[in-house]
């Protein structure tokens, strides 16, 4: 536990030398959404959700990436082998947003695919200096295993308490996205639901996309 305890405080310790986003550009976009939306509608009731509030939607991927050959084509033509993939949903019980966290050491970086209800939600991403995180407590992240900070506690509050340092909307493009930088998920008030995302996690991190000059 103390090794995973060091390990967590080593890994938010320079979070001011990354990105907290970078956007990729695509040529195929609408394929991949088309394909994708396509698998969700006949594979997963996501469209019909009005309840979740997990956000994270574990999914069996490998059937995913069977029918969405676009996806797969476009991971060969950045040259980015991926691990997984995983889908977020924001319901409409989550107007308040999805609550503000970390990820968990060892996926500093994913690349994010806006899908689905793409408009006027917006990622913010914030400067919390060390030492202040360290005040959290700690849980432990349900899908890693990996000790985090909690910072729900400060979930409606942050933008009054930290400097805010993205706001983002993705919906254009796919991202290099940095879960290494505290952050929530916001809808506007013209939001719709389910808002539909889609993440993957890079075999390696690429550092070089997220490095600020
Ligand atoms: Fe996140």
């Amino acid at each position: 536990m103390a090794i995973n305890i060091f390990c967590m405080i080593d890994y938010l310790g320079d979070q001011t030398k990354f990105k907290a986003c970078h956007e990729l550009p695509v040529y195929n976009l609408k394929d991949i959404r088309t394909q994708v939306m396509a698998w969700i509608e006949k594979n997963t009731n996501f469209l019909e959700d009005k309840t979740s509030k997990g956000f994270w939607m574990k999914i069996d991927y490998k059937n995913l990436a069977r029918s969405a050959p676009a996806l797969i084509e476009y991971f060969k033509h950045v040259r980015i082998p991926i691990q997984e993939i995983t889908v977020g949903v924001l319901t409409e019980v989550m107007t308040d947003g999805f609550v503000m966290h970390h990820g968990s050491p060892g996926r500093n970086f994913k690349i994010n695919f806006p899908i689905y209800n793409t408009e006027d939600v917006y990622t913010e991403w914030y400067d919390i200096p060390d030492d202040k995180l360290k005040e959290f407590p700690l849980l432990t992240n349900v899908h890693t295993q990996q000790p985090c900070y909690n910072l729900s506690s400060i979930h409606d509050t942050v933008d009054k308490l930290y400097p805010l340092r993205v706001a983002y909307n993705m919906h254009e493009c796919p991202i290099v996205f940095n879960s290494y930088l505290p952050h929530r998920v916001m809808p506007g008030p013209n939001a719709k639901y389910p808002r539909i995302m889609l993440a993957t996690m890079p075999v390696k991190d690429p550092f070089d996309l997220m490095q600020l000059s």
